[in-house]
């Protein structure tokens, strides 16, 4: 039964309207978008909501808006068990996580398994901002890579990541390395590591990082290139941006895999990288 459906006993149509359109489940925790008019109902909200899925043990609010470069969106508990820690499962694998600690969204589940579809047997990858795992595991367990190299700058995220590559038995395909992909991407490259796909999955900033992506690509290296685009000019300025590269660069495909805001969209450039050597 929807959530509204639920609550529309304790609430009037203006105060369901107010609890927002969308709600998240994290694992056990039910995230939701409520304004301050309806604040002095919450506690009870939670309450109802409780009882009705057994399944979830927290309710929480979102508290502000995704910030810095962790991309961390913190929520605030308001019924249930006092913690923002659960195990969220998707795509055949588990996923520890504390939702005040690091990125995760469970909204991009179908993204993530258009990706771990393309991946082919004996395949590099690089994921170069992993968060928990999620692209990095579901791509390990659910085809057949032969490694791939797990990249995040939030020590919280690296301590989960290193968890899940555990809970998910995927040690040997797997590899967790904390720091800024910059960094990390240069000392790959001296070792030799070349990619044969890399995700970049820092749609607020991924432009920055593009050149480093080319430190560790080959000919024919696939790159998922992650933006978040205004609806005015869509794709323009991702394909302006793949077009300044110094290599060459083939799109294969543009898509929307989520929206922001109303005309903002989550979007990925799938391109090949074209060169010599
Ligand atoms: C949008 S989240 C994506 C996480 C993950 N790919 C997922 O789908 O759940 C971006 C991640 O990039 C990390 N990050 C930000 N800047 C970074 C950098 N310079 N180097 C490595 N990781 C970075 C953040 O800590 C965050 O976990």
């Amino acid at each position: 039964m929807n959530i509204k459906t639920i609550l529309k006993d304790m609430l009037n149509d203006k105060e369901l309207s107010e609890l927002g359109r969308s709600f998240d489940t994290v694992g056990e925790i039910m995230i939701l978008s409520t304004q301050k008019s309806i604040s002095k109902k919450e506690k009870k909200i939670g309450e109802v909501i409780l009882g009705h899925y057994k399944n979830i043990k927290v309710v929480a609010k979102w508290k502000g808006k995704t910030k810095g470069k962790t991309r961390i969106r913190k929520v605030e508990v308001i019924s249930g068990d006092k913690r923002t820690e659960t195990i969220h499962k998707e795509n055949n694998c588990r996923f520890k996580l504390d939702i005040n600690k690091t990125y995760f969204s469970p909204r991009l589940v179908s993204e993530r398994e258009r990706i771990y579809k393309k991946v082919k047997k004996g395949e590099i990858i690089v994921d170069m901002f992993a968060g928990v795992g999620a692209f990095s595991v579901e791509c390990a367990k659910n085809s057949n890579p032969k490694l791939i190299y797990s990249v995040d700058i939030n020590r919280s995220a690296f301590k989960y990541l290193k968890e899940n590559i555990k809970i998910n038995k995927v040690e040997d395909k797997v590899i967790p390395i904390l720091g800024n992909a910059k960094k990390i991407t240069s000392e790959l490259r001296k070792k030799g590591v070349k990619a044969d796909r890399i995700i970049m999955n820092l749609p607020e900033s991924s432009e920055n990082f593009l050149k480093d992506a080319l430190k560790i690509s080959k000919n024919g290296t696939m790159i998922h290139f992650y933006h978040f685009l205004d609806s005015s000019d869509m794709y323009s300025k991702a394909e302006n941006w793949i077009k300044s590269l110094k290599a060459k660069a083939k799109i294969i495909s543009k898509k929307t895999c989520g929206q922001r805001k109303p005309y903002e969209y989550r979007t990925c450039i799938d391109f090949k990288v074209e060169s010599d050597d």
